[in-house]
């Protein structure tokens, strides 16, 4: 068995070394995730750091990072296997003669199988953690897929048998929550709601990832998208597009965050001309 984590606070520590600020209900939640073995469903709007959670989880553990990404009309050939049937017919036309069910026998083997990201993850035997990317994406039949990894660890092949997990992947769900996911997926999950940081967590995240930003700068740069966020927008700035911002900012050699920074380079945080519209006015920022 693997011991993921030796504690809140060792999470805690290990992720910040590898990039990533947890606070204290991250740090919990995937401490618990690995020492209890269960799932952990990130769920929260799009750039508050869901994805690259898993990835951290992985660089701070030495796992490899098995990724699904999920998408509308992801199926069990993409996610779980798929029989190779070029080769399986090669195999067939190269055996003629030979009693059908020998052959059967023959090409139901793993040398005719391809494996696709769940029972990748699920047949390791190195620490792997398998993320299971934007799942709200795909239809709800994905989800019954998904229901026997993540509870049983293990995929049932019917020419094969079941493979059960040799080593329990420390397995990450991450949902925008486009659409609510079935209770039974739910129920095997830790579930941990992820929201933008608090304003000295997204400072210390930009000194963090642009160490050449100074303090006082990225004080008034997160100070400011946290006034964007709560205006009424299309599309809030996330982290990823603060991050942008201070090398935007760092670019162009501003020093100083005034309504005209703001005004001239916030095509780097909001992509909507109805949200640029709203904060220009909201705001009173010069045109
Ligand atoms: N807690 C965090 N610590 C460090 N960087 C973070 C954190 N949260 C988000 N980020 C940054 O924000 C970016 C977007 O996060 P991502 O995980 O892609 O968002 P999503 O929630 O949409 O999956 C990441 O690439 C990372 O640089
Ligand atoms: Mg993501």
């Amino acid at each position: 068995m693997t011991t993921w984590f030796a504690s809140p606070a060792d999470a805690a520590t290990r992720l910040e070394a590898n990039g990533y600020l947890a606070d204290a209900a991250s740090a919990t939640t995937t401490f618990l995730a690995g020492a209890l073995e269960k799932p952990l469903l990130l769920e929260g709007p799009a750039g508050v750091g869901k994805t690259e959670l898993a990835k951290a989880v992985a660089r701070a553990t030495g796992a490899e990072l098995v990724r699904l990404q999920c998408y509308e009309g992801l199926d069990e050939a993409r996610a779980l296997y798929e029989w190779n049937y070029k080769k399986q017919l090669l195999r067939i036309q190269a055996s003629q003669g030979q009693e059908w069910d020998q052959t059967h026998d023959d090409i139901f083997t793993d040398e005719f199988l391809l494996t696709r990201p769940l029972l990748t993850a699920i047949r390791r035997d190195e620490p792997t953690v398998l993320l299971i990317d934007e799942v709200d994406k795909t239809d709800v039949e994905v989800e019954g897929l998904l229901l026997e990894v993540l509870s049983d660890f293990q995929v049932t092949i019917p020419e094969l048998g079941t493979v059960a997990a040799v080593r329990r992947p420390f397995v990450v769900l991450t949902s925008n929550a486009s659409r609510e996911l079935s209770e039974a997926v739910k129920r095997r999950c830790l579930y941990l709601h992820l929201d933008y940081p608090d304003v000295a967590r997204e400072r210390q995240i930009l000194r963090s990832q642009v160490p050449e930003l100074d303090d006082a700068l990225a004080g008034q740069l997160v100070a400011m998208v946290a006034r964007l966020r709560e205006l009424e927008l299309k599309k809030a700035p996330s982290i990823a597009e603060s991050v942008d911002w201070a090398r935007t900012l760092i670019a162009l050699e501003i020093r100083d965050l005034d309504d005209d920074a703001v005004s001239r380079t916030l095509g780097v945080v909001l992509k909507h001309v109805s949200d640029q519209e709203r904060a220009v006015k909201e705001l009173r920022l010069p045109r």
